[in-house]
């Protein structure tokens, strides 16, 4: 039975992980800095499930996903999993500690970044995906709530409670916790809950970079619903509409990596990545003289296609049916 009280610091967990200060949380789990009992000295950060989310099948079983896709990783820009004894009395995972801070909390301080931070953080970050991707996940939660940046320059990549096998994964919002990350990230193929591929976490590196780049994110807004909706109907605005300052090339990368359709999108990190590292070999697109602004006209088209679809032409067809069985039935 797992256990019906939120963990707090101080306790131990199976006599080996004492809890110290929290240093996180969200929907489904709070984050504790700890003490390595077996390695002493050892700090590391152990991810506990809230009780809410501890019992189910379905829900351990997800717990569990992201321990064992987090311990198939071992690449020096994504967080690292400790392996554990499977006889837990909770659900945890335990991973490293990582000195720094997230790139939220830089964005909290100053947005835009300086045009080169922004680069070489979205660069690390597609080097960490192409790793990924090349194992055969997808990440699917990218948002600068889970890239640290730490002290040395470099970024971790953390994280992996929504992570899939690119293969079967089929993204899905289907008893998700509330707080299951922005909707300032998702790719519009996220939100239509279809399959997801690894063009939807190209997407998700390139809202971030948008973000960076422009001091916001794509489709800003508090209307979480709004702002998903947004990018299925159209483009966001030129990054270079928003901050003249940055170049044309870096304008053109966020833009490819924004593509409302997965296969226009970069094929690869490994692809976006060398353009980051160097924009000034880019063959411009001119993608951002062709953008398509989110307007009322297309949001109601959308809404009369969906209409269309869900209740005149069923109702139609019935029509047409009835009245081929009565003509068939007359001739008689
Ligand atoms: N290994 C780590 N080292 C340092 N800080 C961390 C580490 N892991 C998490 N954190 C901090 O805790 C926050 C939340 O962690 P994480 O993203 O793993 O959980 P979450 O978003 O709450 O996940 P879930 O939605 O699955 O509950 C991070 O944004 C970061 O500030
Ligand atoms: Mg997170």
């Amino acid at each position: 039975m797992p256990p019906a009280l939120k963990a707090k610091p101080g306790q131990t967990l199976d006599g080996r992980f004492l809890l110290g200060e929290e240093i996180g949380h969200g929907g489904m789990s709070t984050i504790f800095k700890a003490l390595d009992l077996q390695n002493p000295g050892e700090t590391v950060v152990v991810k506990v499930r809230l009780p809410a989310f501890s019992s189910g099948v379905g829900a351990w079983s997800m717990f569990e996903r992201e321990e064992a896709i987090g311990r198939q990783l071992d690449h020096p820009l994504i967080l690292k999993f400790l392996p554990l004894a499977q006889d837990k009395r909770r659900s945890y995972v335990v991973t490293e500690h990582v000195p720094g801070r997230t790139l939220a909390d830089r964005l909290g301080e100053q947005r835009p970044l300086p045009e080169s931070e922004a680069l070489s953080i979205a660069s690390q970050i597609c080097t960490a995906l192409d790793y990924i991707h090349e194992h055969g996940f997808v990440h699917y939660d990218l948002n600068p709530a889970n890239v640290m940046l730490c002290p040395d320059g470099g970024i971790r990549l953390i994280d992996f409670g929504l992570a899939h096998a690119a293969e079967t994964a089929r993204f899905t919002l289907s008893g998700a916790p509330p707080a299951i990350g922005s909707s300032d990230y998702l790719a519009p193929e996220q939100i239509k809950r279809k399959r997801g591929r690894k063009s939807a976490d190209i997407y998700g590196v390139g809202a971030m970079l948008y973000e960076m780049l422009t001091g916001q994110p794509p489709f800003p807004g508090d209307d979480p619903l709004a702002v998903a909706s947004a990018r299925l109907l159209g483009d966001p605005p030129a990054p270079r509409s928003l901050n003249p300052g940055i170049s044309r090339q870096a304008e053109d990368i966020v833009l490819r990596a924004l593509r409302r359709h997965p296969n226009e999108r970069y094929a690869s990190a490994g692809a976006m990545k060398a353009d980051l590292e160097h924009p000034e070999r880019i063959a411009l697109s001119g993608l951002c003289d062709r953008l398509q602004p989110v307007t009322r006209r297309r949001r109601s088209l959308r809404i009369a296609r969906y209409i269309a679809a869900t209740f005149i032409l069923p109702v139609a067809s019935q029509v047409a049916l009835f009245l081929l069985l009565w003509h068939h039935l007359a001739r008689k």
